[in-house]
């Protein structure tokens, strides 16, 4: 499918960010935006790049009511040879793809996905930032505007991209952050929405978050919504623990999110000499390991997050701390690894990388 370009008029275009050290997350978007239309009977139509723009949307929208919305998030890199690089694509367009089935979307032909957001990145290069830890961050997602308030899927989606210039997702960068691990709430269950990228998923866990915050914690660990004694995500990340040389993280259980950078390091690391495992891992079992001194680093992997080392894990308001707070030796490997490869510093032996052309 063709996608018309309509002109940026001048008075459009905003200035970039200069100061690249503080562009937090999120906070700052690119000139443009890509959007495509699906409506019943006629398909995926009308692809165009635009100006980044309000949509004028009818109140009684379905996806304001029934939250039927998906999204993803991946990112570009500007690299020194003036290339400009996206870290596997095709695995967001395919988990939109299945988000979009669990949420009876249409799913969208991955090419048109994924041209579409080369496109895209393409025209707006100049909004890559550089900054070591920076990158653009791109959100592709889908919304249900049919305007109707009966409950079915909808027959009018619109699906489209934006482009935000991002430095670390946590505030402090790339430093260790406190987790509590949510013993009340549940985010998902078996046969729920968990493995799905839909906004619902983020919504219902803002109020475990803020108790969090209020405790002096960056952000919460759920656990199974049936047992609620296994670990299963961070809602921004997937969850990992070292035990001496081995590298454990929860199994896809369909309810966390299949991770692209979680993925990524379940490859990455046996190369650089670490054994992985995916199983069930006991909270109980696991804060006693800890306390051991047998877990001996944490972390959580994203796209927005990267890896994040976590230094403080509390626990029914037991806080233990690894390695002495201070970002873990295999941690700090395996960041430097993965964001030199998504840089173009190191060899991209996966070959994980797609540039826009
Ligand atoms: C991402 O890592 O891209 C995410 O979507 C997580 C979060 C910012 C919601």
């Amino acid at each position: 499918m063709d996608i018309k370009i309509i002109p940026l008029p001048a008075e459009n275009m905003k200035a970039k960010v200069k100061d690249e050290s503080h562009l937090g997350f999120g906070k700052y978007f690119a000139d443009r935006m890509l959007l495509v239309e699906w409506k019943e009977g006629q398909g995926w139509c009308d692809a165009r790049i635009q100006p980044h723009a309000p949509f004028v949307l009818d109140p009684s929208c379905m996806v304001f009511h029934y939250a039927q919305e998906i999204f993803e998030g991946l990112k570009a890199y500007k690299w020194a040879d003036g290339r400009v690089a996206l870290f596997r694509p095709e695995m967001n367009a395919r988990r939109f793809n299945q988000s979009a089935d669990r949420l009876c979307m249409p799913a969208i032909p991955e090419e048109l996905f994924l041209n579409g957001i080369k496109q895209l990145v393409g025209l707006e290069r100049e909004w890559i930032p550089t900054a070591p830890g920076t990158s653009l961050y791109i959100r592709p997602a889908m919304i249900a505007v049919e305007p109707a308030l009966g409950i079915k899927p909808s027959n009018h989606y619109y699906f489209y991209a934006i482009l935000s210039p991002v430095g670390a997702y946590y505030a402090a960068g790339f430093s260790p952050v406190s987790i509590m691990v949510e013993d009340r709430y549940v985010r998902a269950v078996p046969g729920g929405t968990g493995e799905a990228k839909t906004g619902g998923n983020y919504a219902s866990s803002l109020k475990a978050g803020l108790e969090a915050k209020k405790k002096g914690f960056d952000q919460v660990l759920w656990l199974d919504g049936r047992e609620q004694r296994y670990i299963d995500e961070v809602g921004a990340m997937n969850m990992f623990f070292v035990y001496g040389k081995k590298i454990v993280t929860a199994p896809l259980s369909g309810s966390i999110l299949p991770g692209v950078t979680r993925d990524s390091v379940l490859k990455l690391a046996p190369t650089l000499g670490y054994e992985v495992e995916e199983r069930p891992i006991d909270v109980n079992d696991l804060m006693a390991y800890i306390k051991a001194g047998r877990v001996t680093e944490a972390f959580g992997s994203g796209t927005a997050a990267v890896i994040t080392p976590v230094c403080n894990l509390c626990y029914k308001n037991e806080t233990l701390q690894l390695n002495g707070g201070k970002v873990g030796e295999i941690t700090q490997r395996l960041y430097d690894t993965l964001t030199d490869i998504q840089t173009g510093k190191q060899e991209d032996i996966f070959d994980w990388i797609t540039f826009v052309g």
